[in-house]
């Protein structure tokens, strides 16, 4: 039986997750694995009132775990600063680290990894991309045979929750505190809702399928707060649902990296995830397109992740750092205003002759096609909300328009969402 002990730093919601399930699923994991596993110290500040840890010896300094003589540290104190310092100090006592921080990894990744190889220690992290939904050890390992050349989907648990209750008629504040009540959320739910947690999250798996640097260079990030209920139901009229996206794309040896909403096809796979549900597409040259769904957040799928990473240490302690040993590249990233998409447009105009056409012949004037303009029903306060498809052009033209549009004597108000192509 091989087994491992274990130092917990942090004893907070995912943490206390961990070792319920480590208690809870011990048998599972044994009979799965063949792995057995004893968490011997936890570093808390304070006492958790949802968790017990019966005998387990508890220090109230979290730096003082990675004295203790345990083979891994599992670092779960979220934040990028202090988890960094911890993370090193315990490299340097030469301790196997697993994290569900992807704070720290997208910002510290690449001198985590250095560190570790040098130490002749493993950093895992495949709860830090979708909690237990398998993505880091997938591409890594199981697809390591293939060129990716585009990873896309939602990677952020708390705005698909959010989204898909939207589309069935919920508040958006409400549904926030909701899944904070669930532990989906953030401690500051706003890297979920304003896109920064998916952004960490594809910058992550940008490094180890295109091989860019932790951290990344700056890419287009935006989140989900100016999209409203009836959005899903103009989107809806025309066959698509709106999701949060996180893409990275390579391309004749660029590469695309972007999270933001997005306007997709309601026919395709990641159409009808919906709650917690985190999803992927990933394009692979020998075995095509690979879908993988699953929840990604969350107290269970993330112990999920965690244990999947204890696991892989315990069949194999004593190989160091595979991150720091992939070869880094040197892709250009393009620049986000000079892709090219179709856009979704709401305006909200007076209902009065002549509105659509002094939209059409603004949009004339830019060179900017349209697919399709529809005018929907009158909203009672004299304005009535317009629905516009465009053509494909160039995100650098975009916010001109959109403030064009918005300038027109007859339009109130104007929003848009970029249409994902298929
Ligand atoms: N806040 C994150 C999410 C937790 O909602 O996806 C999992 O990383």
């Amino acid at each position: 039986m091989k087994s491992l002990n274990i130092g917990i730093c942090g004893w907070g919601n995912v943490a206390t997750g961990m070792f319920k399930a480590l208690n809870d699923n011990a048998d599972a994991i044994k009979l799965n694995s063949g792995c057995s596993f004893e968490v011997k110290v936890i570093g808390a500040r304070r006492d958790n009132p949802k968790c017990n840890p019966g005998d387990t010896k508890i220090l109230r300094d979290i730096f003082e775990v990675v004295d203790c003589d345990v083979d891994v540290i599992v670092e779960l104190i979220g934040g990028v600063d202090v988890a960094r310092e911890l993370i090193l100090k315990a490299i340097s006592n030469k301790k196997h680290v697993i994290t569900a921080n992807k704070a720290v990894i997208f910002h510290h990744g690449d001198e985590i990894f250095n560190a570790a190889n040098k130490n002749g220690v493993k950093v895992l992290f495949e709860a830090a991309v979708c909690a237990g939904t398998p993505i880091i050890k997938l591409l890594s390992e199981e697809l390591a045979a293939n060129n990716i050349s585009k990873i896309s989907g939602m990677l952020n648990g708390t705005s698909n929750f959010i989204l898909s209750n939207m589309e069935e008629g919920s508040e958006f504040k409400p549904t926030l505190e909701l899944a904070q009540k669930e532990g989906y959320a953030e401690p500051d739910p706003a890297f979920d809702i304003e896109g920064m947690d998916a952004a960490h999250k594809i910058g992550i798996l940008s490094s180890i399928a295109f091989g860019t640097p932790l951290p990344p260079e700056d890419f287009y990030i935006e989140g989900i707060t100016s999209i409203e209920k009836s959005d899903f139901t103009y989107a809806s009229d025309m066959g698509y649902t709106i999701k949060h996206l996180a893409v990275a794309k390579l391309e004749n040896e660029s590469l695309e990296l972007r999270a933001h909403p997005a306007l997709i096809r309601k026919s395709s796979h990641l159409a009808n995830l919906t709650g917690v549900r985190n999803g992927m597409e990933i394009d692979t040259d020998l075995i095509g397109k690979i879908h993988i769904a699953g929840s990604g957040a969350g107290q269970e799928s993330t112990a999920s992740g965690l244990i999947s990473d204890l696991v892989h240490l315990s069949n194999c302690p004593d190989v160091s750092s595979d991150e720091s040993q992939k070869v880094k590249t040197t892709y250009k990233l393009n620049n986000f205003n000079d892709l090219v998409f179709q856009y979704y447009f709401y305006l909200e105009a007076e209902d009065k002759p002549g509105v659509m056409a002094s939209i059409t012949s603004m949009l004339a004037s830019k060179k900017v096609g349209i697919e399709s303009i529809v005018q929907k029903e009158d909203h009672g306060k004299n304005s009535v909300p317009i629905i516009l498809i465009t053509d494909p052009f160039k995100e650098h033209d975009h916010a001109e328009l959109q403030k064009e549009l918005l300038e027109l004597d007859s339009v109130k108000a104007v929003r848009s969402i970029r249409i994902e192509a298929e």
